[in-house]
């Protein structure tokens, strides 16, 4: 069949919201552009993991502990799912990992700040996780099939991520002088980055157009951003808290909060590798991939031990 057939029957199948699967025939564009998607998401859930876990030996109960340990593995596993969901479009884990750890891959940029307090893990959850649902609950109905899958389990997690988070900041907002001021920190702190997890303003982003012609964006990325800004800026009023925006105000003819300037410079340099903690997020990787080399070899010499059984049988 010609390749414009071949095209035309591929954008039918999305107008027509059938899902793409890995045996389909697909164009290596929308092969690539998932491909680098997906990793960077696979990415971003492996090094988010980071921040938080910085937290989990000085969590100030046995509860919040316990709270963190499952959110920084839930973390965990969503990176497996989304690694397993890329490898399906025929990039082997292997090439993506080295991709992550030599720093040729992206991953968000969010996890480039540092969690300075106690109250940071609050407004990870609240603010981080809770961008990351808008954007996941939108993956739902991503046209690629493994990928759209993978994004119902791990929105049912995140939720449970957005509502610790909230809920920690809410019992710091009504406690101490000093508690309070630690939450409004945190708050001043991720807001901003937060907002940049949406990616660049729609003018700017290289990847959108297509991605919404292929269904695998349903939301630009300043559309997604919007709808974060009018959800955080209702949820704040419950903490007694401040967004640190003076620009932040109500629009009633849009019916959308109208907010500041995003530091597009700060996000540019960021992405491109010199936010606060960059370098100290691939030396950690690079540490684990390294020291868990021995876990690698001894699951491949078992694995070659069972099937060498089997043969000899
Ligand atoms: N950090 C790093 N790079 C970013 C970025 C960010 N916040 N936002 C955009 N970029 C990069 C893009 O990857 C692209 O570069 P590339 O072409 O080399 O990949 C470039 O900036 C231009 O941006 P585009 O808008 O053209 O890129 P996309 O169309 O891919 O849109 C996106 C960006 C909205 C982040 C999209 O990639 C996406 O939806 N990704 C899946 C969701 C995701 O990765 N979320 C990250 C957080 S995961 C998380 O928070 C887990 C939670 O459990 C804590």
């Amino acid at each position: 069949m010609p390749i414009e057939d071949l095209e035309k029957a591929f954008q039918n199948k999305i107008d027509n919201e059938i899902k793409i699967e890995p045996r389909d025939w697909m164009p290596e564009a929308y092969r690539k552009t998932n491909t680098r998607q997906i990793s960077q998401h696979a990415h971003s859930e492996v090094v988010g993991m980071l921040p938080e876990s910085n937290w989990i030996s000085r969590a100030p109960s046995l509860k919040r502990k316990a709270i963190l340990i499952a959110k920084v593995q839930d973390e965990g596993g969503h990176g497996l799912y989304l690694y397993a969901a890329a490898e399906t479009l025929g990039t082997g884990r292997e090439q993506m990992i080295d991709d992550l750890n030599s720093g040729k891959a992206k991953y968000s940029s969010i996890f480039n700040y540092p969690t300075l307090t106690w109250a940071d893990m609050g407004a990870v959850g609240w603010l981080v996780d809770g961008a990351a649902i808008l954007n996941q609950v939108m993956l739902c109905r991503t046209s690629y099939g493994p990928y759209a899958r993978a994004m119902v389990r791990i929105c049912k997690e995140e939720s449970f991520h957005q509502r610790q988070g909230f809920e920690s900041l809410l019992v710091l907002s009504k406690g101490t002088d000093e508690q309070k001021a630690m939450c409004q920190d945190a708050i001043n702190r991720w807001w901003w980055p937060s907002l940049m997890m949406f990616g660049p303003k729609d003018s700017e982003s290289t990847n959108s157009d297509q991605s919404m012609k292929w269904k695998i964006k349903r939301k630009t990325n300043d559309e997604l951003r919007q709808n974060f800004v009018d959800m955080i800026a209702e949820q704040i009023k419950l903490l007694g808290m401040k967004l640190p925006d003076p620009d932040l105000k109500w629009n009633e003819e849009k019916k959308h909060y109208d907010y500041g300037e995003i530091n597009w410079e700060e996000f540019w340099s960021v992405v491109k590798g010199n936010g606060p903690c960059n370098r100290q997020r691939l030396d950690a990787r690079n540490k684990a991939h390294n020291e868990g080399a021995w876990v690698r070899e001894a699951a491949i010499a078992y694995a070659e031990k069972k099937k060498n059984k089997q043969t000899a049988a």
